[in-house]
């Protein structure tokens, strides 16, 4: 192996940045710092659990020279590294590099991590992924009826996994795929950047991802989920390049994230009509703070359209939207059942965008023609509060279902500030209804001001999350080397 156990004969020095790292991180829990030592090959990461055993792709076989495939070099890694399980855990570290792979399967307390200077770069060909069963929640592949290619980096049933770096890169090459959906020449649904299903205690941090061929990174009935400082960027013309989907996850927490995409950054799912409502697992308990936002096509934070399942308990805070179709969307139909529940966001400044608000009660897009026309959504209390927009189109397009009206809308202490081409009525609310305070342009009819005391009155919660008490702890590891041997034998 490349590498030694942790905290072998190096202690002294790791003590001490250790401990300068604990009091960094003690001074401000929301963030973990990490050191980088020009002499030793030193690397401080935060994470969920730190590992016992550490290996390189290397050591497997791995070349990162961009062309030569990876994709038998990582299993064979992965596989050798689950035996540690049970051992204090295992870490696959991805070195300096361009290392070309088809997709692989990860395992229970594991990390993944990625140098500063790794690129991982998704294969092309679609041979590198399995075909495999649709999610029982949809039914069917998004992009086609039937399976669907596994994610590249792709885990189910696992519990305790990191995926991780020092903002080291996962590029999805997706432009052949998003040239095949375009054409219709898809035979499967294309696959994920990164999908985690039936798992727990999950963290997804300081990484790159870029062109996916669709969503970048899908955790999916699991729980326990931190997504952090991860940037994500695809092309603004590409479909379903979302960012991040939490989909029928139960405590999920977002944060410093910044994303560029051609759908939305951020996607809240739950299974689609009639297979999402048999499924019956809603997304509930989710936090997402500190988000920077490009979507010119689509929204800042989407609720649904598949929703099936119900989402709930869904918390937004200080977001920055810039050039985005639409700030807060929630999409939902007719046959979709379901609900979309306490939703809850304050502090959001958004920069030229089409529609502030906006509500589609009849997004339609179905699974198949036997969604029950008796399925309808519950949408209800919705509150949105303390926001600045500027150079907006529209500010509110909200239309519920007739006959199901969209109910507990909040909106207060929101300026938004229309642009020279707004459309001529700022507000368009139809089967919607709620109340307001403070906010400019006036709204609807349907949401009638409260007056300026009541500037506070959308609620937003205190009591925080139980994923706020997932904590990182910093962990270490050094990275043998000719040169640090040299050191260690002057200690
Ligand atoms: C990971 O991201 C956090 C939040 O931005 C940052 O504080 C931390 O230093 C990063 N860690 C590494 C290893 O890059
Ligand atoms: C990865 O897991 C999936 C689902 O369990 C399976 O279909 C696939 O064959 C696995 N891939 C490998 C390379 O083992
Ligand atoms: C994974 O967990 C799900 C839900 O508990 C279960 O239905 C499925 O059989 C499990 N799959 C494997 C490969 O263990
Ligand atoms: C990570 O890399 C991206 C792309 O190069 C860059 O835009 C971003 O600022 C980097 N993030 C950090 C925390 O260094
Ligand atoms: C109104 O929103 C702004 C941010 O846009 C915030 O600074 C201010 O405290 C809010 N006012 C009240 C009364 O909550
Ligand atoms: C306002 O939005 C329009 C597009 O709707 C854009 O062309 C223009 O540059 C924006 N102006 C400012 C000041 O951001
Ligand atoms: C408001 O929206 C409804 C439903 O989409 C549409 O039929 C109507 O024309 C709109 N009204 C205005 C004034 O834009």
């Amino acid at each position: 192996m490349e590498f030694s156990r942790n905290f072998t004969k190096t202690q002294m020095i790791h003590v001490i940045f250790v401990l300068a790292a604990t009091i960094l991180v003690r001074s401000n829990v929301a963030y973990c710092r990490h050191f980088h030592h020009h002499s030793w090959d030193y690397f401080e990461y935060c994470a969920i659990s730190c590992r016992a055993h550490t290996a390189s792709l290397t050591d497997f076989g791995g070349v990162g020279d961009g062309t030569t495939s990876n994709t038998k070099a990582f299993q064979a890694a992965i596989d050798h590294l689950s035996q540690f399980e049970s051992d204090g855990g295992s870490m696959l570290f991805v070195p300096p590099g361009k290392w070309l792979t088809g997709s692989f399967n990860i395992t229970s307390h594991f990390t993944l991590f990625l140098h500063k200077d790794a690129v991982l770069l998704a294969s092309q060909d679609e041979s590198d992924y399995a075909v495999i069963e649709p999610l029982p929640s949809y039914g069917r592949g998004r992009d086609t009826a039937g399976g669907r290619y596994i994610s590249l980096i792709f885990g189910t049933n696992l519990t305790d996994v990191v995926i991780t770096g020092d903002n080291g890169t996962i590029d999805g090459q997706g432009e052949p795929w998003w040239d095949k959906f375009h054409k219709g020449e898809l035979q499967y649904t294309r696959p994920y950047l990164i999908e985690i299903m039936y798992s727990q205690n999950i963290q997804i941090s300081n990484l790159t991802l870029v062109n996916s061929p669709s969503w970048h990174v899908h955790p999916v009935y699991s729980s326990n989920i931190i997504v952090q400082a991860l940037t994500i960027i695809a092309p603004v013309t590409v479909p379903n390049t979302d960012g991040i989907n939490p989909d029928s996850c139960t405590n999920t927490r977002i944060e410093d994230c910044y994303i560029i995409s051609g759908d939305d950054c951020i996607a809240v799912k739950s299974g689609w009509d009639e297979y999402g409502i048999a499924f019956a697992m809603p997304t509930k308990q989710l936090v997402i703070r500190r988000l920077t936002c490009i979507s010119p096509k689509s929204a800042v934070i989407a609720l649904g359209s598949e929703m099936s399942g119900g989402i709930e308990d869904v918390r937004a805070e200080d977001i920055l939207a810039i050039d985005s179709e639409s700030g807060i969307r929630i999409k939902t139909a007719i046959g979709r059942g379901g609900y979309v529940k306490d939703v809850y966001v304050k502090g959001m400044t958004m920069k030229t965008m089409k529609w502030a608000f906006w509500m589609t009660g009849n997004y339609g897009s179905h699974a198949d023609n036997n969604y029950d026309p008796n399925a309808l959504p519950v949408i209800q209390n919705i509150n949105y509060r303390d926001m600045v927009a500027e150079n907006v189109t529209m500010a509110g397009m909200l239309e519920g279902i007739p006959g199901d009206k969209f109910t507990g809308i909040c909106i207060s202490n929101v300026t938004i500030t229309l642009a020279k081409k707004a459309k001529k009525v700022p507000w368009n609310c139809t089967d919607v209804e709620g109340i307001s305070s403070g906010v400019a342009p006036p709204p609807c009819d349907a949401l009638p001001d409260q007056g300026s005391e009541y500037l506070a009155s959308c609620d937003f919660p205190t009591e925080s999350l139980p994923v706020d008490n997932l904590e990182v702890q910093t962990c270490s590891y050094r990275r043998k080397n000719s040169f640090d041997n040299h050191v260690l034998k002057h200690l």
